[in-house]
């Protein structure tokens, strides 16, 4: 990892060649050997693949990282994800690399379509039953927005959902992210993508250890929701089957053999006809010939 700057660190394909960045001008010595150590972890871990044009962006926001740490550069951050300590720094690494972005009710039509289409099929097709089961999974659920959203349509739409087995699973590969979540307490301002009437209802006033101001998710949607830490591309314990999958805005992280992977084991794990949902990047295109498309990013599982 020896230092070896030049002026020009772009080749003709603008590609970052090997230890050719402009060190000269950063706190710490990055050169493209980190990048390679670090994206080649990162992809085996998380399955998370960074093209090299990712350079700028993994120091940038690697270097905030050393500085917490107290590292004088990237080789001793390198050795420290190489040793024991290497195992709790992937989840900051991945926090670090990755982006949590996320909002409640982001790409609305999903939750329309999971309050006007999904739960009346369920109800439908389980008529008679005292206690209808529900199972719907948020994979990649970053801070929380996603199933919260989610058991806000649950229970403005099943007026008599504490009767129903309804599970809404929530995990994430980033642990902190996972405790955020969890904890279930945002700004006033992330909540204003929220329907004023659902926000009014299911959101509370609260005060948090240090004491000041901040809004809580209600008990009635937090019963409902289950977090866990998973990695999508490691093995998963859950048998399902799911009603619905959302998986957004997760899937452009991983390569094509990812993708595929983890898009068999969705269609596995839904119920027949039960539906996927993904980003607004995201398709099914060329990745899996078991999802029929039905409206936009929305996926229902065909028969096996
Ligand atoms: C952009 S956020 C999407 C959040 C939410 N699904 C949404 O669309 O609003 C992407 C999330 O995927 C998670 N993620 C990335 N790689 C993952 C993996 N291998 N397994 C599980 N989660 C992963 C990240 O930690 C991050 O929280």
């Amino acid at each position: 990892m020896a230092e070896n700057p030049s002026p020009d660190p772009k080749d003709s394909n603008g590609y970052v060649p090997r230890d050719a960045l402009p060190a000269g001008r950063r706190e710490f010595h990055f050169d493209r050997s980190h990048f390679d150590f670090i994206a080649g972890l990162l992809y085996r871990l998380a399955g998370i693949h960074l093209a090299p044009h990712k350079i700028e962006m993994m120091y940038s926001r690697l270097a905030r990282r050393l500085r917490e740490l107290g590292l004088k550069d990237f080789d001793a951050y390198c050795a420290r994800l190489d040793s024991e300590a290497g195992e709790q720094e992937i989840g900051f690494l991945v926090n670090a690399l990755t982006t949590n972005l996320t909002s409640f009710f982001r790409e609305q039509h999903h939750f329309d379509h999971l309050g006007q289409v999904v739960l009346p099929a369920v109800r439908a097709s389980q008529t008679g039953s005292t206690r209808p089961r529900l199972r719907i999974w948020s994979a990649g659920c970053s801070s929380g927005p996603e199933p919260y959203t989610m058991a806000m349509v649950l229970c403005d739409r099943i007026s008599d959902v504490k009767r129903w087995d309804a599970r809404i699973l929530a995990t994430d590969i980033d642990t902190h992210m996972v405790a955020i979540a969890r904890q279930g307490v945002y700004s006033s301002e992330s909540l204003k993508t929220i329907p004023a009437a659902l926000r009014e209802r299911f959101t509370r006033q609260a005060v948090d250890a240090s004491g000041d101001r901040v809004i809580s998710m209600a008990d009635e949607l937090r019963r409902l929701i289950t977090f866990k830490p998973l990695n999508l591309l490691e093995s998963w314990p859950m048998r399902g089957p799911f009603d619905a999958i959302f998986c957004r805005n997760v899937l452009i992280y991983f390569d094509r053999p990812g993708r595929m992977m983890v898009i068999e084991k969705f269609g596995h794990l839904l119920a027949p006809d039960g539906f996927l949902y993904l980003g607004h990047s995201e398709s099914l295109y060329g990745v899996s010939g078991s999802f029929l498309q039905v409206g936009p990013t929305i996926y229902r599982r065909t028969a096996r």
